[in-house]
């Protein structure tokens, strides 16, 4: 596996923190973790960057379909007329056709965005130009100027409705704990979503099938250190992995990597894959496209009403597992350890 370089073609690949195909877009610097030619088309991620006061003006996409996690800083994001005040570990769910802009609010903002059904890579090489630091210029950030934008309304899935983000201070109370059904735009705060629980582990829904129209589920898995999962792979979904705290070791392809806050591995289908949290408090957020493996978190854990994994592990359904097995997209490899 080919370290901190996209590989162009879809494969198993890592990405370290900080890493990755980067433009300076407006004065934040925009680095791309996973591109269309990367992922087989299936989805896209970038990293935005950038210090109070960058904004992205409003915009639309008609075909890419947005899902936001805050990994550092504060941000307002502007979503269908309503105005939200984002911090770390938020999430927000942006379908198209939602109008969206935002503005970073503190000096070290960052936000990982996936894509799905767009063009991200030609978006911020449109809108930006390649970049060679890997952190933000000095100064005061720049904005998004008219020229690079026609460019890239031209070129790309985007359509600028021509204005910046309101300014007023007033922001929205988070509506909903739970992601509503179907495709509406909707923000999570950290945390919220729907919880299930197997073993120690605590898997928290950002999106589900039915928001994504089944090309991706968004989700967050939490726990102590703990046992390796067992080895396994999936015959028609893609899955990845971004470390948000502690530390978790991964074997993909029979390698075996260490994955630390920051690290992005890209796991496509017919790849063995396994993992194992090594740090009292280890998280990461995946996003699995298309959608549909869903029903395996169904089958093998139970709702779950708390915000923190248990002391001591709750039964993982693996019996219920193995009698859909059949159904569910999950190829064991060798027996459950
Ligand atoms: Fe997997």
């Amino acid at each position: 596996m080919t370290d901190n370089i996209l590989p162009g073609v879809k494969s198993a690949y890592l990405i370290r923190s900080g890493m990755g195909e980067r433009y300076l877009v407006g004065g934040q610097l925009a680095t791309l973790i996973a591109r269309s030619e990367d992922t087989g088309g299936l989805l896209e991620a970038t990293i935005m960057s950038g210090g109070a006061g960058a904004e992205f003006p409003l915009h639309q996409h008609a075909r890419s379909h947005e899902s936001w996690y805050v990994l550092a800083g504060q941000i307002e994001l502007h979503l269908a007329g309503k105005a939200y005040f984002l911090n770390r570990g938020d999430y927000a769910n942006i379908p198209p056709n939602t109008v969206h802009g935002y503005r970073m609010r503190s000096h070290y903002t960052r936000v990982l965005v996936w894509m799905v059904g767009g063009d991200a890579a030609k978006l911020f090489s449109s809108l930006g130009e390649p970049y060679e630091g890997f952190v933000p210029p000095e100064g005061v950030p720049a904005s998004i100027l008219a020229p690079s934008k026609n460019v890239a309304e031209s070129a790309c899935d985007i359509k600028f409705t021509g204005d910046d983000p309101p300014s007023t201070g007033l922001f929205n109370s988070f509506e909903t704990r739970v992601p509503p059904a179907g495709m509406a735009p909707y923000v999570l705060r950290e945390g919220e979503g729907e919880r299930l629980i197997a073993a120690e582990q605590l898997f928290g829904f950002l999106a589900h099938q039915g928001n994504t129209n089944g090309s991706f589920i968004t989700l967050t898995t939490m726990g102590p250190k703990g046992d390796r999962i067992p080895d396994h792979f999936h015959e028609k979904h893609t899955e990845t992995f971004f470390c948000l705290d502690g530390v978790m070791t991964m074997w993909a392809n029979g390698e075996e990597l260490q994955l630390l806050p920051g690290d992005f591995l890209h796991v496509p289908p017919n790849t063995i894959h396994s993992y194992r949290l090594d740090a009292p408090f280890t998280r990461f957020v995946g996003m699995l496209a298309p959608g549909l493996f869903e029903p395996f978190f169904r089958t093998f854990c139970d709702p779950y009403e708390a915000y923190i994994f248990p002391q001591a592990p709750k039964p993982g359904r693996f019996d219920r597992v193995i009698k859909k097995l059949a159904e569910l997209d999950l190829k064991l490899v060798g027996p459950p350890r």
